[in-house]
């Protein structure tokens, strides 16, 4: 069965493929045909993921699924989450929205904060929705020089390290989408095996 995934992040794609069940093909935005920067504007992880995922389903009427990540601080009420890629303001990169993370916080003895994934999927008709959460702590400085986005400032529970130092490899065994997938994923098995 052929799942078109809401993106064009090759990495992304990789990293969910290889966790589907493989009778299921994964198509990107581009292979559809889909160029345009699909809309944003929820207030919820779980309103963007389902409103990408609608506008492929509404546009082009494949099965489909769209994720949704923010991080959520305890301290702030739960900020950036949604806004987490814009924190710092458009056009400003991961590097200032950590520099802006780090300023809220300062003073703050709650270093609280989780990932939470959020993933969308269209099929016959039906939405669905699962969510992939891990828990850790903001530390006050950047360490390490893998991954993306607020990976250096992130320790996950139970670990030393920060997403950033640990590695991708570690990291997307344990990561909020990997959780999120992995039940997207248990989800689908269920359903080729009624098939
Ligand atoms: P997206 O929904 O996967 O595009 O994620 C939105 C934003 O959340 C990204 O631009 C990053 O700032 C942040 N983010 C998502 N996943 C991660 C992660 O695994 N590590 C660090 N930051 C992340």
């Amino acid at each position: 069965m052929k799942l078109v995934f809401a993106t064009n992040n090759k990495h992304k794609l990789e990293e969910v493929q290889a966790i589907l069940p493989k009778e299921i093909e994964l198509v990107s935005l581009k292979e559809i045909g889909c160029h345009e920067d699909i809309p944003e504007t929820a207030e919820t992880l779980e309103g963007n993921a389902m409103q990408k995922a609608l506008f492929v389903k509404e546009h082009y009427d494949l099965y489909c699924f769209a994720d949704d990540t923010g991080l959520e601080v305890e301290a702030l009420n739960n900020a950036p989450g949604v806004y987490s890629a814009r924190y710092a303001g458009p056009g400003h990169d991961a590097k200032a929205n950590m520099r802006k993370l780090l300023r809220e916080l300062e003073g703050k003895e709650n270093r609280n904060a989780r990932f939470r994934t959020v993933i969308a999927l269209l099929l016959d008709e039906k939405e669905y929705l699962f969510e992939g959460i891990i828990e850790g702590t903001i530390i006050d400085q950047e360490r390490g020089t893998a991954g993306f986005g607020y990976d250096p400032i992130f320790i996950p529970s139970g670990y030393d390290e920060t997403f950033a130092e640990m590695g991708n490899e570690i990291k997307n065994t344990i990561s909020h989408r990997a959780l999120a997938v992995r039940k997207l994923a248990d989800f689908l098995s269920t359903l080729s095996v009624k098939e």
